[in-house]
């Protein structure tokens, strides 16, 4: 056995994709799976986005692209960042990038190291924990909690950052629990990371314009007291159903724009000309099919959350975002992950066990709605069925 360092020994992964390949695995063998597990919207890229592409190859758009992308599509991310957030951005501190999770990589990197600590919310997406550990500096989690409405405290947050605190990373809208952080919060933890100027923050905003019931993500963009050290994450997968395109952006400060740049002409040189054409035309085309799985999306958390609710032992708030129900199961008695199991095998329904969104999710297991109503309906009479055995 070949000895690798041992930081690829710490390194975690994400149980989603794991829920997947076991419930394709038993749908192969003739079983009916619902599959709630993973999270990416069951509807098609809107079809002027993959004439973009498609177009985009035929006029010969084939050959490497800046490191940095595109000009006109990192000129489209700004215009989109002007019209969501209010304000403005320069192309210059754009990044295009191979999906979400690069930047995450890159901004956890470049702030992780032996002796240091990274802030990331307990529960919430793994791969945050995984790449701290990979780093070896200590991942410090930021409890998020049902009776906060998921949302992360700024008393809290700020409790936890002592002088090794490094990168406090912030995800609203949130995943795995729906929630979604109030303005006046946000507003709270950003004057006190005034007394904290060695801390950089990562702040997730990949689901900011799916939020429900009038409801709106507050971008840490809103603040130019911290804009210097302040990384945003964002993409196309979620809003434009573009999971397996592998297209995100993220916005860079000054100071750390040329080092993302040089890590992607390591990494990954560019990402593919097509998508990027597709990306300006996700941005700039109607967004009639956007409204479209939001209005699908609104209606599918309604039913879910009052098929869970009518469940003995199962307790779910309204989630305001993403498209993630985060029910309260522990009236059930049964342990989170050992649940998820048994629903799978024995009931042919696939969702996360809490667990594996961090300590914190034990108690609670993660139910993505992206699927039809008719499945989540048939999904819920299940697990109430398997309960009541
Ligand atoms: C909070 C959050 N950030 C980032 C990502 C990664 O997005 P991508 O698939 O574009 O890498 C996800 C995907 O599930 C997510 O839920």
């Amino acid at each position: 056995m070949l000895q690798t360092v041992a930081a690829f020994d710490r390194i975690g992964e994400e149980n989603a994709f794991a829920v997947l390949a076991r419930a394709t695995e038993l749908s192969h063998q003739g079983r009916d799976i619902i599959n709630l597990g993973i999270g990416q919207p069951d509807f098609r890229t809107p079809e002027h986005i993959v004439e973009a592409a498609v177009k985009a190859l035929r006029d010969g758009h084939h050959g490497y692209t800046p490191a940095t992308g595109i000009l006109a599509c990192r000129e489209a991310v700004a215009r989109r960042t002007l019209a969501i957030t209010g304000v403005e951005v320069s192309p210059e501190n754009i990044m295009i990038l191979p999906g979400g999770k690069p930047t995450m990589y890159g901004a956890i990197v470049m702030f992780g190291e032996p002796g240091t600590e990274i802030l990331y919310p307990d529960p919430g997406f793994p791969i945050y924990r995984s790449m701290i550990e990979f780093t070896g500096a200590k991942p410090v989690p930021v409890p998020i909690r049902e009776e906060n409405g998921f949302a992360f405290s700024a008393d809290e947050t700020l409790a936890l950052i002592t002088p090794k605190t490094r990168l406090l990373i912030l995800n609203s809208p949130a995943n795995p629990t729906g929630g979604v952080t109030p303005r006046e919060e946000i507003e709270k933890l950003v004057k006190g990371l005034e007394k904290h100027p060695q801390v950089a923050i990562l702040s997730d905003e990949i689901y900011d314009v799916m939020t429900y019931d009038g409801e709106e993500a507050c971008s840490l963009l809103r603040f130019p007291e911290i804009r210097d050290r302040l990384v945003v994450l964002n993409g196309w997968s979620k809003t434009w159903a573009m999971t397996g395109w592998r297209l995100g952006w993220s916005i860079w400060p000054d100071g750390l724009y040329d080092k993302i740049r040089k890590l992607a002409v390591n990494c990954w040189s560019c990402v593919n000309a097509p998508a990027q054409y597709a990306g300006i035309a996700a941005i700039d085309g109607p967004q009639d099919d956007v409204e479209k799985m939001m209005r699908a999306f609104d209606r599918r958390r309604r039913v879910a959350v009052e098929g869970l609710n009518s469940l003995p032992g199962i307790s779910c708030r309204t989630p305001k975002g993403a498209f993630y129900a985060f029910p309260n199961i522990t009236g059930t008695g049964w342990k989170a992950k050992k649940l998820a199991s048994a629903l799978l095998e024995e009931a042919g329904v696939a969702l996360i066990g809490g667990p594996d969104f961090g300590v914190l999710g034990e108690g609670y297991v993660r139910l993505s709605y992206a699927n039809s109503e008719e499945n989540i309906l048939r999904a819920i009479e299940r697990i109430g069925d398997f309960l009541a055995r």
